[in-house]
């Protein structure tokens, strides 16, 4: 297991990275924010398949100001160096980019920054406003950094993966990002660095997000309103749980649901074919997030998840 190189300042990054290009390499990247687990090393994995082995992975470790408002957790956004490095050797990452908050923001907030649009004011943006414009300014400056062909997300973030990919066509950005599946503990829980947050009986708790969406994809249509009601009423019981949202959109993000309220059976305006579920909700004072894929209407064969066995 040969330790990645590591980069803290751009000048050293693009050094690291010139001789990679030199040689006519690929090169992919995967942003993360550190507090690496199972599911950050899957995203290493699919980085690795997309370019082979005698091409670069970088991943960069960057707890991003930009993206916390005031009042969220990023004082005590899980830093975990020493076991982040040890992921990302055991994945043959081959560079590590760590830099500072001053190495990415010299000046400070940027003056200049990505306007994520309407698709950010939905779901987590309604909750979280000017999130969105933090992660896209930064993946756009990492972008830039790193220069990567492809860059991989994962789908827990579903929202965070369609701006980026919204991003990237609408400011001809040329990376292919690709989108992986969301690795889950034993009981479904989606993986996450937040999950450290939760005590026992709320990470007992946790489990009701992906048990709802399991519920909600496997109603298929007819049972989908008969569905979303349901988990409604059992998450608005459940001891522990504050539930955000609970929505149905298309892959793209237009809302089906609002907040569930909008779908009725046999409405002529619903659409048919691919759809996303998600979930937002408060255990104690850690807000999760969750989203599954499913099918309105017959089955699509055109839904690329029912080819790749889905995120289940
Ligand atoms: O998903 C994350 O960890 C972050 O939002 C990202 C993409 C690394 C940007 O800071």
């Amino acid at each position: 297991m040969t330790s990645p190189t590591v980069a803290s300042t751009r000048g050293e990054l693009a050094e690291l990275l010139g001789s990679a290009r030199g040689a006519g390499h690929r090169s992919a990247f995967v942003p993360t924010m550190g507090a690496l687990h199972d599911g950050h090393a899957s995203l290493m994995q699919v980085a690795r398949a997309e370019v082979g082995a005698d091409a670069p992975v970088v991943v960069s470790i960057f707890v991003n100001p930009l993206q916390f408002g005031a009042g969220e957790d990023l004082d005590r956004y899980p830093r975990t160096w020493d076991s982040d490095l040890e992921v990302c050797a055991r994945q043959g990452v081959d560079v590590v980019f760590a830099p500072s908050v001053d190495e990415v923001y010299p000046g400070g907030t940027p003056m200049v920054t990505v306007s994520p649009g309407p698709l950010a004011e939905v779901l987590e943006g309604r909750t979280r406003p000017g999130h969105f414009a933090g992660v896209l300014t930064v993946v756009a400056k990492l972008f830039g950094l790193v220069r990567p062909d492809v860059a991989v997300f994962g789908q827990k973030d579903y929202q965070q993966l369609v701006l980026i990919r919204r991003m990237v066509a609408d400011l001809c950005l040329g990376v292919d990002v690709v989108g992986a599946p969301t690795l889950r503990e034993d009981d479904g829980l989606a993986m996450s660095s937040r999950n450290v947050y939760l005590d026992g009986e709320q990470r007992r708790q946790a489990a009701a997000l992906s048990r709802t969406l399991r519920a909600v994809q496997d109603a298929g249509a007819d049972g989908l309103v008969a569905a979303l009601d349901a988990a409604r009423t059992e998450l608005r019981s459940a001891e522990g749980v504050d539930l955000d949202y609970l929505a149905i959109t298309t892959p793209e993000l237009d809302d089906l649901t609002s907040r569930g309220e909008r779908v009725e059976r046999d409405d002529p305006d619903l659409p048919t074919g691919p759809a996303r579920a998600l979930i937002a909700a408060r255990i104690g004072t850690t807000r999760l997030i969750d989203n599954l894929p499913l099918t309105l209407g017959p089955p699509s064969p055109a839904h690329p998840e029912n080819h790749r066995g889905g995120d289940r």
